[in-house]
């Protein structure tokens, strides 16, 4: 006898962790419509309209930019596995856990990895990392990650990029918290790579990677000398069926195509700096409101991220028991800390949908019931 499963319905609630963030119904609604083939002439427009859209967000004029499908770890992956070829160097910078895994998997592509590292909480030295460049200058990629998640840190890649742009090294960034967040200009910062995920600032389901190559980047991949060891990751593959020629590769996502495609279309339509500003404003208010309540944040001005703030749990509060609370009593979510950070720190996010006043306002009134008891 076959057990009796009925659908699920899932809880309601106000998503202010690292990720997912919120996703409006518009977008929900975009992703509920017919699907249609993959290599539908009415689909295939739609490509191309995405591959625009996320020409715009992540400020490029680059040809190959497309979203892959996978999560922001088949972006990293699609980065490091299509731009390095077993024994090239990789300088990459350490300061959490997206940087570690950045490492991990260039080590698994067979690159000898420098890794420059900071202590979690504080960005990375360009000092450290321009020395490590002129002690290694012929590593093939120089990567960072632009709003480290697991500490809250934005690091600034100004200097860094200008020093790149006079060598070989390729500039390879994460943007995954960062894209649709605070300001990514890949193409005036001079980023060779960079890749995201749509569950954070972009306020889309996860399960889509956007990702965009410069010219000396593509070039890169072609002049490599042994194939890419990831099939499916394949980026002259995947770019064959994006491109004019439409080789088929693989059968796209479609309604989550279809999700990132609506999602985008909001972006825009607010513009770019209006969300800036919106990240900004409320990130801003929730960093001060919890200063003002003698609460201590891990990171220190100007690296602080609006879109995740890290603060330390207050003494005598118990991070589980706390954050079960806030998820049973008030439908909030927010992250704990990892690695060494695990049970010292709350990571509050402020991404995209779910960057309002009233989220703000709703954490405070929980954090002063739960933590002040004065509720
Ligand atoms: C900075 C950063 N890079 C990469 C990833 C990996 O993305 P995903 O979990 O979507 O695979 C994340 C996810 O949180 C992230 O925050």
């Amino acid at each position: 006898m076959s057990a009796h499963y009925s659908p699920f319905e899932p809880p309601r609630r106000i998503l202010m962790g690292p990720g997912p963030s919120g996703v409006s119904a518009r977008v929900l609604l975009a992703m509920a419509r017919p699907t249609v083939g993959h290599l539908d002439p009415d689909f295939l427009e739609l490509m191309d309209e995405v591959a625009a859209q996320l020409r715009e967000i992540f400020g490029t004029e680059n040809r190959l930019t497309v979203p892959i499908s996978g999560t922001g770890s088949a972006g990293m992956e699609t980065a490091f596995v299509n731009l390095l070829e077993p024994g090239d160097c990789a300088i990459i910078g350490v300061n959490g856990v997206f940087g570690q895994r950045m490492k991990d998997v260039a080590e698994r592509a067979g690159a000898r990895v420098v890794a420059v590292e900071a202590a979690w909480g504080e960005p990375l030295d360009v000092r450290r990392l321009i020395n490590a460049h002129k002690a290694n200058p012929r590593a093939r990629l120089l990567a960072v990650v632009h709003a480290e998640t697991s500490t809250g840190v934005q690091q600034p890649l100004d200097e860094l990029a200008g020093y790149l742009r006079g060598t070989g090294t390729l500039f390879l960034v994460d943007t995954v918290t960062s894209l649709g967040g605070v300001p990514v200009n890949v193409d005036a910062w001079g980023i060779d790579v960079a890749y995201s995920g749509t569950q954070k600032c972009l306020s889309v389901p996860p399960g889509l990677a956007p990702i965009t190559l410069s010219e000396r980047a593509v070039e890169r991949v072609r002049s490599r000398s042994g194939k890419v060891q990831s099939w499916y990751l394949d980026l002259s593959m995947i770019s064959a069926y994006w491109g004019s020629e439409r080789v088929y590769h693989h059968t796209a996502p479609i309604n989550a195509l279809y999700g990132l495609h609506e999602g985008l279309c909001a972006i825009l339509e607010e513009g770019l700096e209006a969300r800036y500003e919106r990240h900004r404003r409320w990130g801003g208010l929730l960093q001060r409101s919890l200063m003002e309540r003698g609460l201590e944040l891990l990171v220190e001005e100007p690296y602080r991220l609006p879109q995740l703030t890290s603060v330390r749990v207050p003494a005598g509060v118990d991070d589980k028991r706390f954050r079960r609370a806030l998820l049973e009593r008030y439908g909030i979510e927010i992250g704990g800390g990892l690695g060494p950070l695990a049970g010292k720190v709350w990571r509050i996010g402020l991404m995209g949908e779910t960057c309002r006043e009233q989220s703000v306002m709703l954490f405070l009134s929980a954090l002063d019931e739960l933590v002040e008891g004065r509720g």
